[in-house]
């Protein structure tokens, strides 16, 4: 027990001093490459889980919205995006996992427990093949960074790993640009790779997120921690995250919050060595991290030992 006391001070210490490293103003003023506007830092440490779950409610307005055909002028894009929603008006699940793609997954040995969930989510090209035993082989949904979704070397529109499931895009525009201007000019186009898979796959339940659902998560994430963040759009993980809130009653965040695995070794998929992955060099990962721990309410032998981090739904708040 006193060791994983130890070992959780020592993972907030090194959260917190990345948050502390990134704030220093001069870097901040250096790299702004989406044009963010400050946002005051909160001063408010000591919030429950179900209050802090209540504020992100109200800032999502009940949840990420996707790319609507309203929102596009081009006829053929407008076309794909005129299908069912990712999730029914009724669709709700008691127990969801989302998986991290991070290298602490590897000898873990949680895939039954993962596959024991009812919504299994994932990010990009995550595979299940080869690696059942450590992070199991049931996937619900996909969260794909326009990157996977656009570059040939991802082979989005024809890989079996990007079928028979939901998927959802993203691509981040600046602060305080426009949805038409970030339509014509996105981070990475891959409105054609969008439009070929939904092509080839009609009934595909594929959805794109609007991009100013991301600033949202940005500045409630800075809102909520307590000095300034890395000025760049949150990781898919975090997204996951507030996507899966209205749809289940339960969320196990694995290998999110690092826990005695923790490796320099990038994910669990390939051998690349980079430490930054996990605590974040690009997106606000510190703080994204230091929420998950403020929000869950599973012990430090969960957290620490078995690798997850639980966080309640929003159907179970009492706001
Ligand atoms: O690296 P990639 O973006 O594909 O990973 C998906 C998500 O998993 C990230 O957005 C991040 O939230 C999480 N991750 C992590 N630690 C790692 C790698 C990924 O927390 N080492």
């Amino acid at each position: 027990k006193r060791m994983l006391l130890e070992f959780k001070r020592k993972i907030i210490i090194r959260l917190r001093s990345v948050l502390f490293e990134e704030s220093s103003l001069t870097r901040l003023q250096k790299e702004n490459p989406y044009d963010v506007n400050f946002v005051e830092p909160m001063h408010n440490h000591n919030m429950s889980p179900e209050k802090l779950l209540c504020e992100l409610r109200d800032a999502m307005s009940g949840q990420v919205k996707p790319l609507r055909p309203e929102d596009v002028e081009d006829p053929e894009l407008r076309r794909m995006l005129t299908t069912k929603p990712l999730f029914g008006k009724d669709e709700h699940y008691e127990k969801c996992a989302i998986v991290s793609n991070a290298g602490a997954l590897r000898n873990s040995y949680l895939g039954a427990e993962i596959d024991k969930h009812d919504l299994v989510l994932r990010f990009n090209h995550a595979p299940t093949i080869d690696h059942e035993v450590d992070v199991g082989t049931k996937t619900t949904i996909r969260i794909l960074n326009s990157q996977v979704a656009s570059k040939p070397e991802f082979d989005f529109t024809s890989s079996s790993l990007y079928k028979n499931i939901k998927i959802l895009i993203w691509d981040p525009m600046p602060f305080r640009g426009t949805l038409q201007v970030w339509l014509r000019n996105p981070e990475f186009n891959f409105f054609r790779s969008f439009i070929k898979y939904k092509s080839q796959h009609p009934d595909s339940n594929v959805a794109i997120v609007n991009p100013e659902e991301l600033w949202k998560l940005w500045m409630y994430l800075q809102q909520h921690t307590y000095s300034k963040m890395r000025l760049n759009p949150p990781s898919s993980g975090y997204l996951g995250l507030a996507l899966l809130l209205p749809h289940c009653s339960t969320i196990n965040m694995f290998e999110f919050v690092p826990s005695h695995r923790m490796t320099s070794t990038c994910h669990y998929f390939s051998p690349l060595i980079d430490s930054t992955c996990t605590t974040g060099v690009w997106h606000p990962l510190a703080a994204e991290k230091l929420l998950y721990l403020a929000l869950n309410t599973a012990s430090d032998e969960t957290v620490f030992n078995k690798g997850y981090v639980t966080i309640a739904g929003y159907s179970t708040l009492k706001c």
